[in-house]
């Protein structure tokens, strides 16, 4: 790999501690809405306490068998709150860093690496391309970041903040569809740091771990 193109580089401390703590509060964030839709889905789990309760001969109402349901949930729905939090003070922190440490805006560099696309030899075009295509998927993960961030905290403060259920509907639409960014975003990230470890970078991984030479 030219070492133009190349995403061996010497990560800093806080930016490998911010990476393992941003990875665990997205899977962690990905797995609460997992769990909501599947084993804790109120849907699911309200159909299934009428039905054993009507089983045994007692009959309750929708109405209460969702409340249970939901209760159920509730206490694992709290962790969404909780990462949600977390995220919120790790973008803060990431914003501190690229400010102090890496002195380097994720936007700008994914301007610069694709106006390189069109200034290169035709050889090296594919490598700018990828390049520049890894490069505008950060800037996009940190946009969107700031997106769930904010329409999460606003769904959140809702009554703090005087807003209506018509007026939280959208927001919560957006926030949802959202989630697929992250899930594309995790999926290729991690197949793309894996086949750069065993193809053109290997190393890649550990930088991130142990930072890597400073050279
Ligand atoms: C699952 C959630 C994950 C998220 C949300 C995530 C997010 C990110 C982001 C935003 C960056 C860019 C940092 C920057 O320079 O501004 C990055 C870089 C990196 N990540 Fe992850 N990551 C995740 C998981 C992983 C995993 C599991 C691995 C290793 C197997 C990994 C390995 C790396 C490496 C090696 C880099 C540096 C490579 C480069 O500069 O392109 N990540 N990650
Ligand atoms: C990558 C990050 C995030 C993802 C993928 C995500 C995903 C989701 C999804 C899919 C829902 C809809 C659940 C449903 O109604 O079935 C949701 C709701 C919600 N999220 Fe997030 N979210 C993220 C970050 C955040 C953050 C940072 C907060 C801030 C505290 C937050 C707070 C909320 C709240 C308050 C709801 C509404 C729950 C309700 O109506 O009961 N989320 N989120």
């Amino acid at each position: 790999m030219t070492a133009k193109y190349s995403f061996r580089k010497y990560q800093p401390v806080s930016l490998r501690l911010w990476h393992w703590l941003n990875a665990l509060a997205i899977l962690g964030l990905l797995s609460t809405v997992l769990l909501r839709k599947t084993f804790l889905s109120w849907r699911a789990n309200s159909a299934l306490i009428e039905n054993k309760l009507q089983a045994v001969g007692t009959t309750i109402t929708p109405e209460v068998a969702k409340d249970i349901a939901v209760s159920i949930r509730d206490p694992m729905w709290d962790w969404h709150i909780y990462l949600g939090f977390a995220l919120a003070a790790l973008i803060l922190f990431r914003i501190l860093i690229g400010l102090f440490v890496v002195k380097k805006c994720p936007a700008g560099q994914s301007v610069k690496s694709t106006w390189n696309i069109f200034n290169v030899d035709k050889s090296e075009r594919l490598k700018a391309f990828h390049f520049a295509g890894v490069k505008i998927s950060y800037a996009m993960f940190y946009l969107a970041t700031v997106f769930m961030v904010s329409s999460g905290l606003t769904m959140n403060f809702k009554n703090e903040l005087g807003l209506s259920k018509d007026q939280i509907t959208p927001i919560k639409e957006l926030h949802e569809l959202m989630m697929w960014f992250f899930v594309g975003f995790v999926v290729l990230h991690i197949a793309g740091v894996v086949l750069a470890e065993l193809r053109d970078e290997p190393g890649v991984v550990s930088d991130m771990i142990n930072g890597g030479d400073k050279e």
